[in-house]
């Protein structure tokens, strides 16, 4: 077990990773925290597979260089499950991702009908399919790629909210119900939160919901997987810090004021790209 306090790196295409960092400071508020928000590249959804890894490996190079850090989290669904298994050969620093919550969607959900709401990305990738395979045998999954909810989030912490009538076309496609041949119907009752960025807007969606659906977000199980690879917080601990880095450069003050609202300062600095 280490002596000094862990540094803890998480990384995003934008600001919803900070849905991921406040769980994982619940869980270990004394490390140092160093939030990377690779805006120059955002919005990764829409990304070819090929030159999102290359991105990836370039960037992760960089930090990992600058910061040292004992645990990178990718607190990103669209990068996790493209690029883990390259970033963990490259580099020696312990992974741990974000990816979607299938599993425990087909063990909550009693319509045995759950959405995964994603990005095009997420929802195309051999990862997500196979984890469908895997977990949720006899469930009908519906796989839905929002291309503009990870952008209507980022807008909303940049003080520019999505209409309602915008965010609700947008999660339309993950309420379904479904006639079985004895005349049942069954209706989604699970919806996975599997891009960061969602839980940002969790409130609006839960109101613009045409029922209610239990949402699943990652980011506790996430936590969980950091503290059992780098401990509990030693007793006694002094808070830690966090900080932030963009790599398209200072962002405005709606955006550092949102930071300062998850307890991270905002710094100049920008050590990739
Ligand atoms: N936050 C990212 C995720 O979890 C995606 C946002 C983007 O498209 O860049 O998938």
């Amino acid at each position: 077990m280490m002596s000094r306090a862990p540094r803890i790196l998480v990384f995003d295409s934008g600001l919803g990773g900070l849905t991921v960092f406040r769980e994982i400071v619940r869980a270990r508020p004394d490390a140092i925290y160093i939030y990377m928000a690779d805006d120059a590249g955002f919005p990764y959804g829409a990304w070819r597979e090929p030159d999102l890894v290359a991105r990836l490996l370039d960037q992760m190079a960089g930090l990992i260089a600058a910061h040292e850090p004992d645990c990178v989290v990718i607190a990103c669904n669209t990068a996790s499950t493209l690029a883990l298994p390259a970033l963990r050969a490259r580099f020696a620093t312990p992974f741990v991702g974000t990816v979607p919550a299938i599993k425990p969607a087909a063990e909550r959900s009693r319509s045995r009908l759950f959405s995964v709401l994603a990005t095009p990305g997420t929802v195309a990738r051999d990862y997500t399919r196979d984890l469908v395979r895997s977990y949720a045998g006899g469930c009908d999954v519906t796989l839905v790629g929002s291309t503009r909810l990870a952008v209507m989030a980022e807008a909303q912490m940049h003080g520019e909210p999505a209409s309602d009538a915008e965010i609700s076309s947008e999660i339309a496609p993950c309420f379904v119900s479904i006639a079985d041949s004895d005349g049942t119907v069954r209706r989604t009752d699970v919806v996975t939160l599997s891009c960061t960025h969602y839980p940002l807007l969790l409130a609006r969606l839960m109101a613009l919901s045409p029922w209610p659906v239990t949402w699943i977000d990652p980011a506790p199980a996430i936590a969980r997987r950091v503290v059992q690879l780098l401990g509990p917080s030693p007793a006694g601990s002094l808070p830690g810090e966090a900080s932030a880095l963009f790599s398209a450069g200072v962002p405005g003050p709606s955006v550092r004021q949102a930071l300062a609202g998850f307890g991270v300062d905002c710094h100049t600095p920008a050590t990739a790209g």
